[in-house]
């Protein structure tokens, strides 16, 4: 049971004060019955509810996928610089929250959601849910950084870093048909732009084919991960975006800094 007001704010359609407004306006009917109190008490798994004639149907967990961009901060909120939250717009639910963080300056996959089980189930170390990033790393990369991610590194923390896989996106490789990447062919629209850009570079620009493109897939999320691993090595990020976290793949079409609900196929896949 809960108020029908928060049960209003928690779908998005507004913030408290408006929707106590529009409740007392007569513009919500709980059954067949326009409901006046914002207070009344809801059983959100039996009542019907509608707004504006528009039957809304309460979910209790939310799943949010962002294209965060450059600039913004993974966390909840901040008194100076803006977070992932902002982005989802001010009528958000108030109990969604991160999962994990990416930096400041990396783009990419970031899911957001109420659900702190799903959250702990894809953090855990234990639990090895791979991320893939896609790289610009300021020097070639060679066997032997391939050979150094593949069996753990030392990056100063108590135990070396997991077996991570490290895929060099050169000239041949990208000649090489079918792109064998850990998350299927890049010709499935399910795959990120930054590749497919990635890809046409490589082939239109000799520069560009001097190995410094790669991907990243690592079992854990340590902080500053990725760049740490390549620092124990003498080699510098310079550009990173998450791809993927476990079988959940950043939608193409989204642009950065927008954010989508998760579909019923990407969350039984996630699960
Ligand atoms: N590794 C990093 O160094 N930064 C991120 O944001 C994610 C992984």
């Amino acid at each position: 049971m809960m108020r029908l007001d928060k049960y209003l704010a928690d779908m998005g359609l507004g913030t408290r004060s408006e929707l106590k407004k529009a409740i007392r306006g007569g513009r919500v009917i709980v059954g067949e019955t326009p409901a006046v109190r914002p207070e009344m008490k809801i059983d959100e798994t039996h009542d019907t509810v509608r707004f504006d004639g528009k039957e809304i149907t309460y979910r209790r967990l939310e799943y949010w996928m962002l294209h965060k961009p450059a600039g913004v901060l993974s966390a909840t909120k901040d008194p100076k610089q803006p977070t992932v939250l902002d982005l989802l717009g001010p009528n958000r639910r108030k109990d969604l929250f991160p999962v994990g963080r990416l930096d400041k300056d990396t783009e990419g996959l970031l899911l957001i959601t109420n659900d702190g089980e799903m959250a702990h189930r894809l953090l855990s170390p234990a639990k090895h849910v791979n991320k893939t990033y896609y790289a610009r790393i300021d020097q070639e990369v060679g066997e032997a950084a391939i050979e150094a991610f593949r069996a753990g590194i030392d990056i100063g923390d108590d135990t070396l870093t997991m077996p991570a896989e490290l895929m060099v996106l050169d000239r041949q490789a990208l000649s090489e048909s079918p792109f064998n990447l850990p998350l299927g062919s890049v010709k499935g629209n399910t795959f990120c732009d930054p590749l497919l850009i990635a890809r046409e570079n490589t082939r239109n620009n000799p520069q560009a084919a001097s190995c410094r493109e790669v991907l990243v897939t690592i079992q854990e999320g340590r902080y500053h991960q990725i760049k740490r691993m390549f620092e124990a090595l003498g080699m510098q990020v310079l550009y990173l975006k998450r791809l993927s976290m476990g079988n959940l793949v950043l939608d193409a079409h989204l642009e950065k800094g927008q954010a989508r609900l998760l579909t019923e196929e990407e969350l039984d896949r996630l699960c």
